[in-house]
């Protein structure tokens, strides 16, 4: 049965470029979009511009033009970056239409009929200077527990208080350097506890999201009445002005989703398409994709916004992970923070739409982008195993056309059309990874079949002229079935099929009827292996992009932290994971065949005992550590090393050698106990 789905992605922001951490969300959700289509089903697929808040003013006004101005360029140069890795979306809008001008007045107006809206006042810091509110990252100052200087009103970052910005010592605002006031102004609250019950039900039942963020949200809001959210902003703010509340904007957060509804009415107005058959008929399943850090926004405010207002709710929110680039948050010191834009000048779209796909899972892991493996899996995958179908085959079968008849193949396109009910299901659950996984299977068989039958050797030999034909037309076929269950992650790849072997792929069971008789165009090249220098020159053209805006990286001054950069921020979150102990040494030996190793055995009071290796052999005795206190990170996941498992980390400093010394706990600690 045809589904009809509307499916959406985040809305980027505005003040930004597209980078390679967006492109996780936008290449997931147009897979699984271009999948469902290639089922047969009716896909719409929309997304916009978030264009309001006090960031986009802030720049406008820097750059010293308006903000309309700034969010028409900023808006190309997304859709641009889109189109490069063939985001295929049905319409991209912006939330600063005035579609979404009269949406938000008519949920607003639903919100108030529902007697959810209250007044309250507020008191934030305002900058008499720049005549504006001061969001909490526009304002420092010093902070009120430690009084560390040069902290954001919001949090600080050496003692890790929070804190309203109103409590900051000697506050500035950095967006004119002039000492913010204290001033109150009447904002505008949605009663969000009125929907307790509702939410409790729509986000606990009916699959409308992963388990994970399902018992998040039951453990972190919903055991609690739910706060009010505040959801205006006073002038000056770009947005939208609130009809009944002159001087109060909604805040970016409010008319942000509003943007997809607002979306989808402008391509209705533009194609003649019945709006009401998508958000007001619950035929349509409605599937937002999101990132993890905006999961409170989709999964309580909005099914609340559109329940009230009698909007579908979302079939499905699907939340994914981060990006994490070689282990570590994107760094523009490193050059890892990587622009879409600038990405592409490099390197092929494709490949990063199957990378990303291969790791994409249902789940809300973080993806991490290892450059060495990015290239590894696309020359062994794509190149090496699926491309390589097609050019050891076509350049033959382009000279006698396919046979007339199926030859005997083993079973092969009999199980690859099995197959695709499992790869199906894989995409469907966005389990991305899997279907990756069963289509190379389905290319290494196919890759086994060809080797045997060694198609280049028949091509020598005059009476084998049949055979040739007959295993050409095996190969070629298998290859379009894996092009075709590819091509929800590589449209270029399938039309490049559709030119190779001259017929369309128009939906999915196409794979399950072989191609016979019909001519072969000559091979065209379509997919090269990844040049390893054009990585390099990516990342340095990343890093050189920082360089140009003028701040000041560690690679041309002459900071200490040169030789070795610091590593990702990890937060006071982290930290407090590591747990260290206070531990006696009650063994220590030799590892003979290591040259640094000694095998220590710790007691961590009672019977608990860790055995570590520490690389301390030319700094200290086996003999002389026994008896010894020393301090030991006792969670740290056990370590399979060549001579054993180590089950923790002595703590030492000292530069290596001789030396190395342990760090001693006070005098008269006792094993087992937490050091902090
Ligand atoms: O987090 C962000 O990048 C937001 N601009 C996402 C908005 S999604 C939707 F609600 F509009
Ligand atoms: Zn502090």
């Amino acid at each position: 049965m045809s589904r009809r789905i509307l499916v959406t992605s985040a809305l980027p922001y505005a003040n930004g470029p597209i980078h390679i951490g967006h492109l996780v969300e936008y290449i997931q959700t147009d897979i699984w979009v271009r999948f469902q289509k290639l089922r047969g089903h009716h896909v719409v697929y929309f997304c916009a511009d978030d264009t309001h808040g006090t960031a986009i003013m802030i720049r406008a006004r820097e750059e010293g033009r308006s903000e309309e101005e700034l969010i028409a360029q900023m808006s190309q140069a997304h859709q641009r970056d889109f189109a490069g890795f063939s985001i295929g979306f049905t319409h991209y809008g912006s939330t600063h239409s005035e579609e979404n001008r009269e949406l938000c007045a008519e949920i607003w107006g639903a919100l108030r009929a529902a007697d959810m809206v209250v007044e309250r006042d507020v008191t934030q810091l305002y900058d008499p200077q720049a005549g504006t509110f001061l969001a909490d990252r526009f304002v420092k100052g010093t902070c009120p527990v430690c009084r560390a200087p040069d902290q954001y009103g919001d949090n600080c970052e050496k003692c890790n208080a929070t804190y309203s910005p109103v409590d900051l010592i000697d506050p500035v605002s950095t967006l004119s350097g002039a000492t913010p006031e204290p001033r109150t102004a009447r904002h505008l609250f949605v009663q969000l506890e009125k929907m307790h019950e509702f939410l409790n039900e729509w986000t606990q039942q009916g699959d409308h999201l992963q388990p994970e963020i399902a018992n998040y949200l039951q453990g972190h809001f919903l055991r609690e009445p739910l706060r009010d959210w505040d959801v205006s902003r006073p002038a000056p703010y770009f947005g939208f002005e609130i009809p009944d509340s002159p001087g109060n904007y909604w805040y970016v957060w409010f008319d942000a989703p509003i943007g997809y509804i607002a979306s989808t009415q402008a391509w209705c107005k533009k194609a003649g398409e019945d709006f009401s058959r998508y958000w007001r008929d619950e035929q349509t399943e409605i599937h937002h994709f999101i990132g993890k850090d905006i999961t409170y926004f989709h999964t309580l405010f909005w099914p609340a916004m559109l329940k009230v207002a009698r909007f579908n709710l979302p079939r499905k929110v699907h939340v994914h992970g981060f990006l994490t680039v070689g282990g570590e948050k994107m760094s523009k010191r490193k050059g890892t923070y990587i622009t879409a834009e600038t990405y592409l000048q490099h390197l092929d779209p494709s490949y990063l739409r199957y990378y990303y796909a291969s790791k994409l899972g249902p789940r809300l892991d973080d993806l991490d982008l290892n450059l060495e493996e990015f290239a590894a899996k696309i020359d062994a995958d794509l190149v090496g195993k699926v491309v390589n179908l097609a050019s050891r085959s076509a350049k033959f079968a382009s000279k006698t056309g396919l046979a007339d008849a199926y030859p005997e193949d083993g079973g092969l396109f009999a199980r690859a059309v099995e197959a695709g009910e499992q790869i199906a299901e894989a995409y469907e659950n966005c389990d991305f990874n899997r279907a990756m996984r069963l289509i190379m299977e389905l290319a290494d068989a196919a890759n086994r079949y060809i080797e045997n039958a060694a198609p280049w050797k028949l091509a020598k030999q005059p009476d084998s002229q049949e055979s040739l034909q007959q295993v050409c037309t095996v190969a070629l076929n298998l290859f379009r079935q894996i092009a075709i269950y590819l091509s929800p992650v590589l449209p270029k790849l399938a039309e490049q099929t559709e030119r190779l072997l001259g017929t369309p792929i128009r939906q999915w069971s196409d794979a399950g009827q072989p191609l016979l008789g019909s001519a072969v165009a000559p091979f065209e090249r379509m997919l090269s292996r990844v040049d390893r220098k054009e990585i390099e020159k990516m990342i340095d053209a990343s890093r050189e992009e920082e360089a140009d805006r003028g701040t000041q990286t560690f690679e041309d001054s002459d900071q200490p932290l040169k030789d070795e950069p610091l590593a990702a921020e990890i937060t006071i979150d982290d930290f407090v994971k590591v747990d260290l102990r206070v531990a006696r040494v009650v063994a220590a030996e030799d590892v003979a065949e290591a040259r640094k190793l000694l095998k220590i055995t710790l007691s961590l009071g009672g019977d608990e005992r860790r055995t570590v290796f520490a690389g301390i052999k030319q700094a200290y005795r086996p003999e002389d550590l026994i008896g010894r206190l020393v301090i030991l990170c006792a969670n740290l996941a056990p370590r399979k090393m060549r001579f054993g498992v180590s089950e923790g980390m002595i703590l030492a400093s000292g530069s290596g050698g001789k030396e190395v010394f342990l760090l001693c706990p006070d005098e008269g600690a006792q094993p087992g106990q937490r050091v902090h």
